[in-house]
């Protein structure tokens, strides 16, 4: 209890990505945020201005730069064929960033999803999914791609300044023609094998709707020999509960007792979870735990301790307004509000991913921040009053 309070007390808050791709960072301590802006580098709109940014994913890279990885376009919808996978670093620790560039460029004119960092050893692993090409319809927009497709992965050997050629990790055409999609970051198990949170999506044209009763079924892709090759574990849910979709799976580190768990997004009004005590291999019917969920992710990591910290909106309803962290002392059988990060009815605060970095004892946190009605209009606007103690608004617009 104690050792939970003092880093708690310590835990900053960095890194909400705006809509224009620019990077909003807060500094908490002792509850009072303190605001700071990276003013965005615009000197040319039409080829840097991000109108839209998304799935946030953190990591620190072998050369000790704070990266922060997302889903971005020039477009404002979510799924155009310019989609790419952006990124910033950040050299202080997350108090200043970089300018954005493209890791991953939309591939033959489809949008890329979800980015998924893994650093291991001198090493950085890059996932994504591709969009399959005939999986599209026409929204607002113009063509719009479905989320997921073919799961990909690629390696830079320094740092990110140069990638290696992606390679297929799990394809659309396995089971029968299903989009795979990513969104949470891979644990390693005790024997040394990668676990990698998937979930199957349908949409679009005809040809990607043949397996309906897949849709929304989660897995792990396993991995014995660091991405060379892979295997499917799946995750069935209680036949007792709710039936739900389980998507966007966030799974954590094992407890000093072998416990993983791995929380689900759902449309049941509650966070599911599934424990595995045998390294992964296999999973417990998913059940709800006593967490609300508003149908969006999710994310969890493993402090010392045997200690679980989960972001998660504290909302029910379809609203996502309201961003907390929360911690489990007994293996998420019961969970205790540690923090509200936001909570202002005008806004959407969501997508929420975790980054616990052992070397300073600091817990970090990304999340997508949208303001209402346009949604994906910049997010300075209205800013909270709670956290209005602001000290530099030269990026606020
Ligand atoms: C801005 O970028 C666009 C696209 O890359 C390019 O066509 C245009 O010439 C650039 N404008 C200036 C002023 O550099
Ligand atoms: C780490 O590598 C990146 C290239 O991806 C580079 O931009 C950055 O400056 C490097 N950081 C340090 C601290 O050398």
């Amino acid at each position: 209890m104690n050792s939970s309070l003092i880093r708690w007390l310590n835990i900053t808050v960095l890194g909400a990505i705006l809509a224009d791709g620019s990077i909003v960072q807060r500094k908490s301590l002792d509850f009072t945020y303190r605001w700071a802006y990276t003013p965005l580098q615009t000197t040319n709109l039409s080829s840097t201005l991000l109108k839209y940014s998304h799935m946030g994913m953190l990591s620190i890279l072998p050369n000790k730069s704070l990266a922060a990885a997302w889903q971005g376009s020039e477009d404002w919808w979510e799924g155009g064929h310019r989609q790419a996978i952006y990124w910033a670093l950040s050299q202080d620790g997350g108090l200043s960033w970089g300018q954005h560039k493209i890791v991953v460029p939309s591939s033959h004119q489809l949008p890329l999803w979800g980015p998924v960092l893994h650093v291991e050893d001198d090493t950085v692993y890059l996932f994504f999914a591709v969009s399959h090409a005939q999986c599209w319809w026409h929204g607002e927009g113009g063509m719009h791609w479905a989320c997921g497709g073919d799961v990909m992965m690629q390696r830079s050997l320094d740092s990110g300044s140069s990638w290696q050629e992606p390679q297929m990790v799990y394809s659309f055409d396995e089971e029968g023609g299903i989009a795979k999609m990513i969104a949470n970051k891979l644990t390693i198990s005790s024997r040394g094998h990668w676990l990698l949170p998937f979930w199957r999506e349908m949409g679009g044209q005809p040809e990607c709707n043949m397996q309906p009763a897949k849709h929304g079924m989660p897995g792990l892709l396993v991995s014995p020999d660091k991405g060379a090759s892979w295997r499917v574990i799946d995750i069935m849910i209680d036949p007792q509960e709710t039936p739900t979709w389980l998507i966007e799976g966030a799974l954590s580190a094992g407890s000093s007792k072998g416990m993983y768990i791995m929380l689900f997004r759902t449309s049941a009004g509650h966070i599911y979870s599934s424990e595995s005590y045998n390294d992964g291999m296999h999973w417990t019917p998913a059940r709800r735990t006593q967490l609300p969920n508003p149908n969006a992710k999710v994310d969890v990591v493993l402090l010392p301790e045997d200690v679980l910290l989960v972001a998660y909106n504290d909302n029910a309803e379809s609203s996502r307004d309201t961003l907390a962290l929360a911690s489990s002392g007994d293996g998420g059988h019961t969970w205790v509000q540690r923090a509200l990060l936001e909570t202002n009815p005008s806004g959407s605060f969501h997508y929420p991913t975790l980054l616990y970095d052992s070397s300073q004892d600091k817990i970090f946190v990304i999340y997508s921040v949208d303001f209402l009605p346009g949604k994906n209009s910049n997010a300075l606007v209205d800013l909270p009053a709670l956290h209005a103690d602001k000290t530099d608004e030269n990026g606020a617009t």
